[in-house]
């Protein structure tokens, strides 16, 4: 049983509607999971909803309805908001799912079991909207709370608190020790940081039910819930468990929850294979946001050092968008609605713009303005263009026919792929879009340089012309292969255009050479109509 790739990331919260931020990471993973199925990886992506807490439970009173019917509702425009972005996800977990729950409470009762937790009394401050407690460290100057913490309430409360101090040195040496755990560097210097500078509190990973009855039930004291954090970082964990992969179920004591057996009697092979295959954890890599890494880089290590599980390889941390300069605000309105980009450009130019714009580490800041300026330039003149041309010179001069191949460009493309091999090694995916469009960019040039249009014109540079549109043809080819991670359905387009037959999924069509003589290919058809460049 071959361990597959697993990335996930992280789980959205359900209350309030995707934006750019979700879609965001979302694509960054699905081009993550797409490059390595490409390259013949086995991936299981891993996204979903994190559903409980206190937020939740007040949102969903608001509305009369109960915290699971207010969630099953969002989860429906959730689901709907994975497909519109195209995501090639294996499966959805929300923290609802029962799957999920038994997992936390076989962590939970493991945990207490080991003496891990203990309950204490808590006389003090809470933030109802962070849920979270607060200290004396945490007011203004002027003794009042920040606004960002929102209502604040003086709390006496017992709860179950989780022993987290045994456990800073081993990590601070973890993370010293495994450079591309935290990445990029700058992050991890930050926990880095933060671990040595201060001695870690132990973490409260209870609420009382009586207040927040909306959580998952701890199994060994039910006057409490579970607290949503600890609830959430399992569900990395929970789904592995719940089906059936033996790094993650042995760990608890769990087997499969569909056996292979049993799976096979009810005539459910799928299930059955599946279960049967199944090897995950430890996880590959977590794509989430710079705002949680926290919980990432100290809580959930400890939590699976504590149960005696591999930590994950790699915590990959992106940055935040803006809008204009300024934080995206539901409240201000400054906000750009992902379904309505897509709506009147294409989930392929949305896609394209995030990655190409934003690097995985630093902020980064939209504007229509910059939106339209690659979608013409980029996209429309460069990728379309070429396209566009390559097909239509040789059905013009050729009838539609590839020619005999010629290797002129190949020296070049066979450099240009090892750079882009380079960038996505590195998870620099804005990298490796930039070292595809210099091959873009060469093409076009090629056109101007080689100027085809003449050389129809002169029966004597037959030959030439043949070989200049076989070199053009061809990298549309192998550009539609590269691309395949990033824009999907456009390379899909070239493949249709180009009359090529099977998936651009597959990284080794890249290898020059893949068109024969003879072949037929079809029309052009515009991939990205061009739209004004005045921005609205
Ligand atoms: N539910 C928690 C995560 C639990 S993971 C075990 C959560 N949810 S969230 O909906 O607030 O955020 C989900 C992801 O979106 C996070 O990784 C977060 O960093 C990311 N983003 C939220 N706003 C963002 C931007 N403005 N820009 C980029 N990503 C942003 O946190």
């Amino acid at each position: 049983m071959n361990k597959r790739f697993y990335l996930t990331t992280a789980i959205d919260y359900v209350n309030g509607a995707p934006h750019l931020g979700h879609a965001y990471e979302k694509v960054l993973a699905d081009v993550i999971a797409r490059v390595h199925r490409s390259m013949g990886v086995e991936v299981f992506f891993l996204t979903g909803l994190d559903e409980h807490g206190q937020k939740v439970q007040q949102a969903a009173q608001e509305q009369g309805k109960t915290p699971q019917a207010y969630c099953d509702e969002l989860a429906v425009q959730w689901l709907a908001f994975v497909q519109k972005l195209g995501l090639s996800n294996d499966d959805f977990v929300r923290t609802t799912d029962q799957r999920h729950k038994d997992v936390v409470q076989a962590i939970l009762t493991k945990l207490h079991a080991e003496e891990q937790f203990y309950k204490k009394p808590y006389v003090g401050f809470y933030s109802v909207r962070e849920e979270t407690f607060l200290t004396e460290k945490d007011r203004n100057p002027d003794g009042t709370w920040d606004a960002k913490w929102g209502q604040v309430n003086e709390l006496v409360e017992e709860n179950w608190y989780f022993k987290l101090g045994q456990h800073q040195q081993w990590l601070i040496e973890y993370i010293e020790a495994n450079p591309g755990f935290i990445q990029p560097d700058y992050r991890r210097n930050e926990v880095l940081g933060f671990l040595r500078s201060q001695n870690l509190e132990d973490l409260c990973i209870t609420r009382p039910a009586a207040r927040l009855s909306w959580g998952i039930p701890l199994p060994f004291d039910p006057a409490f819930v579970t607290y949503v954090w600890f609830d959430a970082l399992v569900n990395y964990f929970s789904v592995p468990a719940s089906l059936g992969d033996p790094a993650a179920a042995g760990v608890l004591g769990f087997r499969s929850r569909v056996s292979v057996p049993e799976a096979e009697a009810s005539g459910n092979s799928q299930l059955a294979t599946r279960n049967s295959q199944l090897s995950l954890w430890p996880a590959d890599v977590h794509l989430i946001g710079k705002d949680i890494l926290k919980f990432h880089a100290v809580y959930w290590p400890i939590m699976l050092k504590a149960l005696g599980a591999p930590l994950p390889k790699t915590l990959l941390v992106h940055g935040w968008w803006q809008r204009d300069g300024a934080k995206l605000s539901k409240s201000t309105g400054n906000v750009v609605d992902p379904i309505a980009v897509i709506d009147e450009w294409g989930l392929d130019a949305f896609r394209y713009y995030l990655v190409r714009e934003l690097g995985i580490g630093p902020d980064g800041n939209w504007t229509d303005a910059g939106f339209k300026s690659r979608y013409n330039a980029e996209l429309a003149n460069g990728l379309g263009n070429l396209l566009n041309r390559s097909i239509s010179m040789l059905n013009k001069y050729r009838g539609g026919v590839v020619p005999t191949p010629s290797d002129e460009l190949k020296a070049e493309a066979v450099i240009a792929l090892k750079a882009i091999e380079e960038k996505l090694a590195g998870f620099d995916l804005q990298g490796a879009l930039v070292e595809i469009w210099k091959e873009v960019n060469r093409a076009n040039q090629y056109i101007e340089q080689t100027r085809p249009f003449s050389l129809a014109k002169d029966p004597a540079q037959a030959a030439r012309l043949d070989a200049v549109l076989y070199n053009l043809v061809e990298i549309c080819r192998i550009l539609a292969v590269l691309l395949w991670p990033f824009i999907p359905a456009t390379s899909e387009k070239i493949f249709a255009q180009l009359n090529v037959t099977g998936s651009p999924g597959d990284w080794k069509l890249a290898a020059w050479g893949g068109l024969q003589c003879g072949h037929k290919i079809g029309a052009p058809i515009p991939l990205f109509p061009r739209k004004d460049l005045v921005p609205k």
